[in-house]
């Protein structure tokens, strides 16, 4: 037995923010985040929504597109690093918003790799048939982590001129601030009728030496109390990236992943009609594309459009890509992705 897809949906909100916007807040251009990211525009959420908002219209889509009804599903996994509220997870709030009974919903915070973390948990599950239906979403508001408080001329609602004061702290963090975007993709899993078709195998990989390429350091119990006014002055609230480093563990270990899984499965690199990356940098994934010789045509890339979305990119690209390429029957789909923990994996795909 195996794990198929059976339905996919994602939602980004209404607010398209474009690098001159961002360059209105701090000393940026579109110049410096296209050429060093890809970056064109990222959608933020409206003042009001928050990561669970965003789950719900994703997740209707990818029920209705299963053909199930919401009462179907019967299980919830919840990937997210950005949850409504310090505790519970978002995915007991995701359940009330999106009118469930009272399915077991598991929060996990596996960061840009969380949805390859659901990916295998589910399949685990309906393989061993202790669920049926399961829906895997990974969503994220990055909003709240970023430095400025100017959100009217962001959004859009102002032109006015910020603060002096305000446009250097912003500008302190400028390599983080124009790389992330708001999201949400929903998968609905269930064991597939057809042998030949579903999850082949996931491979994961952590490692906790890392933990300090990217992080958020402010907001957890190695702090009494959890938040004060000196983490927000220091930066602390907001994510620390080590960019370079990042980069060069990016393009060394998402090869070595796809490498990994395709050898466990008796593949080769061939074998694959698409990759689904994580998007976190275009030039990340050129990269890996190069070293690992993947011709244009088998590789989806959409952070133009939605920067990093975390643990919502792998289901916003599977689901714009299964559009354009109208994949067949029998096509086999390489998901890899890199992130915070550091946490990285891949999985192998048979549609
Ligand atoms: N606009 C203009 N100039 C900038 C900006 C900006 N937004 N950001 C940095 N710069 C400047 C720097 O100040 C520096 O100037 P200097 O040479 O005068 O000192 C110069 O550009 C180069 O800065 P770097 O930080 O070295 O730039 P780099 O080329 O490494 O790009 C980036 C930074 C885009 C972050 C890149 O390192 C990267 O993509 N890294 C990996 C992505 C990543 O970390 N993703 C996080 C995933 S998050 C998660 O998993 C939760």
């Amino acid at each position: 037995m195996r794990t198929a897809i059976e339905g996919t949906g994602m939602y980004v909100p209404d607010h398209v923010i474009d690098n001159n916007r961002l360059a209105k807040v701090m000393d940026t251009s579109d110049e410096w985040i296209q050429r060093r990211t890809g970056i064109v525009t990222r959608h933020f959420a409206a003042m009001d929504q928050a990561t669970s908002d965003m789950a719900v219209p994703a997740a209707e889509m990818a029920v209705e597109m299963s053909g199930l009804k919401k009462q179907d599903i019967d299980y919830v996994i919840f990937a997210t690093m950005t949850p409504d509220y310090y505790f519970p997870g978002a995915g007991s709030v995701f359940q009330q918003k999106f009118g469930l009974d009272d399915v077991p919903c598991l929060d996990i915070r596996q960061q840009c790799a969380g949805f390859l973390y659901g990916l295998q948990l589910a399949d685990a599950m309906i393989r061993s048939e202790q669920r049926s239906q399961i829906l895997l979403i990974g969503a994220e508001v990055h909003a709240g982590f970023m430095p400025w408080k100017s959100w009217d001329v962001v959004l859009g609602h102002s032109d006015k001129e910020i603060t002096q004061e305000e446009f250097n702290r912003n500008t302190r963090f400028r390599d983080r601030a124009v790389l992330f975007g708001d999201g949400a993709g929903a998968f609905v899993l269930s064991s597939s009728v057809d042998d030949n078709r579903g999850l082949e195998d996931v491979v994961l990989h952590t490692d906790g030496n890392e933990v300090d390429k990217m992080w958020v350091k402010a907001g957890g119990s190695a702090y009494r109390p959890y938040f004060d006014p000196q983490m927000f002055k220091e930066g602390d609230t907001t994510p620390i990236l080590n960019g370079r480093e990042v980069f060069k563990v990016a393009v060394t270990l998402l090869p070595n992943v796809v490498n990994e899984i395709l050898k466990k499965n008796g593949y080769s690199l061939g074998d694959v009609d698409l990759f689904v990356l994580h998007q976190a940098n275009l030039r990340i994934n050129e990269a890996v594309q190069k070293r690992l010789g993947i011709p244009d045509h088998k590789v989806y890339n959409n952070i133009q459009n939605y920067g990093n979305t975390t643990a919502a990119t792998l289901p916003l690209v599977f689901h714009e890509a299964a559009k354009s390429y109208s994949l067949s029957s029998g096509a086999l789909v390489c998901f890899a992705a890199l992130g915070s923990g550091l946490n990285w994996g891949a999985a192998l795909y048979r549609c």
